[in-house]
């Protein structure tokens, strides 16, 4: 293709390359029933759901859904600020952790539905005033039919958070040791060429994480769920031992840590 197959920038179609990107080899998607433990210890690390958090216009009288609610690290503390939550996740064991953590609160406001976000639709969950995705729309190839979903169920508000251009930092720097790239998601402002080519003009801000990951040993930095492991042969994974051994720090802790181990979210909203 050259570059002046395209007329205007406008006719550039940014979900054939959002799609590319997910479809392509490196890119196999997460398996969130194995991650649903680890990923309840992760996501108390930092300081996103705070910030996520602040960011949202709540209210006593407003219903909302969830989409890949998870374990439920926003679902919960969102509940006490709504009337109403529909929580929505293809994995079953997020959403049987969930559950404890419904019951064990005595919440009694959120509603669970396991669904593939691609096929939630107004038709069968009715409209809500805020329609959120926190951390849930970077795996999503029909990215284009589910927003006109979502956005049609949102009265209000939606808010969606994706990867940051930082987010794969520390990564990136042993994917290059190994000669290999490890773009497994399309860059964030794909998805702001999407949604503008929708007739979406959303509000973009960076969530701005200031912690890095912190980890107990190397196995424990390995096995945190954000290295596809299943994509490494026995000698790259030998050579990410390595690769952590040497890179990680040690802090006042003892706990392990590098500068550019964070997450970076960008969070993406707009006004019905
Ligand atoms: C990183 S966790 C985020 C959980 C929570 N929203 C948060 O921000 O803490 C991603 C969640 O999205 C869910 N998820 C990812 N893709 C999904 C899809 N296509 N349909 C439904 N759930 C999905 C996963 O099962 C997982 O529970």
């Amino acid at each position: 293709m050259t570059k002046n197959e395209f007329e205007k920038p406008e006719d550039i179609d940014w979900e054939f390359f959002w799609k590319k990107i997910l479809k392509s080899e490196k890119s196999k998607p997460k398996d969130w029933n194995k991650e649903a433990r680890s990923f309840t210890k992760r996501s108390k690390q930092d300081e996103y759901r705070e910030n996520f958090l602040s960011k949202l216009d709540l209210n006593k009288e407003f219903t909302a859904v969830d989409l890949g609610c998870g374990e439920g690290s926003i679902t919960i503390p969102l509940s006490k600020h709504l009337k109403n939550l529909t929580a929505i996740d293809s994995s079953e064991n997020m959403l049987e952790i969930l559950d404890e953590r419904l019951k064990e609160k005595n919440i009694t406001n959120v509603n669970i539905i396991n669904k593939t976000i691609e096929d939630v639709n107004v038709n069968e969950i009715g409209k809500h005033d805020i329609v959120l995705a926190s951390r849930s729309m970077n795996g999503i190839i029909p990215i284009k039919q589910t927003i006109q979903n979502i956005n049609e169920i949102a009265e209000k508000y939606v808010y969606m958070t994706i990867f940051g251009s930082n987010s794969w930092k520390f990564e990136k720097g042993f994917y290059r040791s190994l000669g290999k790239e490890n773009q497994h998601y399309a860059p964030y402002y794909y998805l702001f060429n999407i949604l503008v080519s929708m007739g979406i003009y959303p509000n973009v801000e960076t969530l701005g994480i200031e912690k890095t990951r912190t980890y107990e040993s190397v196995f424990d930095a390995m096995e945190n769920g954000k290295w596809r492991l299943d994509s490494l042969s026995d000698d790259e994974k030998k050579k990410l031992r390595t690769y952590l051994k040497e890179n990680l720090i040690e802090n006042d802790e003892g706990k392990l840590f590098h500068p550019d181990d964070r997450a970076d979210w960008v969070l993406f909203w707009w006004k019905k």
